[in-house]
């Protein structure tokens, strides 16, 4: 039996908010499409995948790129409140990478970048313009003018389930990111954060716990 309240309430919110109406219009129109190019890039997509404009995706030769169902990926300027400033951008860069993205996960603008692994668990949220990257890209300190002389250094990036990322953080190399966890607008994450705090600042560090996980009962990561 069709909700009728439910979806009153939706039509009206899309006369009070029209923009909605149109982004989901647009929406509809680009889902296919970008799912059919990064199909085409060799990028799995799980069902009822949401897209707001083209990611960019750039897939080394031999590694993975795992999209779940229902995700909803914002890549036009205007598809989040904020504004973006770029699509979200997807690239692995060595033939053993993997980027991992669950079920129900939101990204927006958001850049990723994978050597070895960056896994985001279902249901996360990650805000405007985001970048979770699991490596230095460049070699740090002696060989940096020669590249190849020194190793770049890694380490795997994991986010858990029901992570909310705030606007414009940096999520660095190594760190793993308990469920439930939320870190703050513009946080620089460097070190690995318990489930259910709520972590902020640069260098990120612990400022409170999410309502229910106060007594320490979130598993660590
Ligand atoms: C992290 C956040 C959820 C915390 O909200 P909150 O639980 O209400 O926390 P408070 O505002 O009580 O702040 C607690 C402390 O952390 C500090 N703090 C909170 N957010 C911070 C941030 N982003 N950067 C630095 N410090 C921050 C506060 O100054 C405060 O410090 P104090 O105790 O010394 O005064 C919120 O500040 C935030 O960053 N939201 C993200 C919004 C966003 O980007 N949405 C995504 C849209 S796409």
């Amino acid at each position: 039996m069709p909700n009728l309240a439910s979806r009153w309430d939706r039509l009206s919110d899309g006369f009070d908010s029209p923009w909605r109406l149109r982004r989901a219009l647009a929406r509809a129109f680009c889902s296919p499409v970008a799912r059919a190019v990064l199909v085409a890039g060799g990028v799995r997509v799980g069902t009822g995948a949401q897209f707001f404009g083209i990611p960019i995706v750039r897939r080394y030769a031999g590694s993975r790129i795992e999209i779940g169902a229902h995700v909803d990926f914002r890549s036009w300027p205007a598809s989040n409140v904020l504004g973006l400033a770029h699509p979200v951008m997807l690239t692995t860069m060595a033939p053993n990478a993997l980027i991992s993205i669950g079920d129900g996960v939101g990204l927006s603008g958001t850049t990723i970048a994978a050597a070895e692994r960056v896994v985001i668990g279902k249901g996360a949220v990650i805000g405007a313009d985001v970048i979770i990257t699991d490596n230095d890209h460049h070699v740090v300190g002696a060989g940096l003018s020669q590249p190849g002389i020194a190793p770049v250094r890694h380490g795997p990036v994991e986010i858990g389930e029901e992570v909310f990322v705030g606007a414009r953080a940096l999520i660095l190399k190594g760190v793993q990111i308990g469920p439930r966890a939320v870190v703050g607008a513009g946080a620089v994450v460097t070190r690995s954060v318990p489930a259910g705090t709520i972590v902020a600042g640069n260098p990120a560090r612990v400022v409170g716990w999410v309502m229910g996980d106060e007594h320490g009962t979130g598993e660590q990561p």
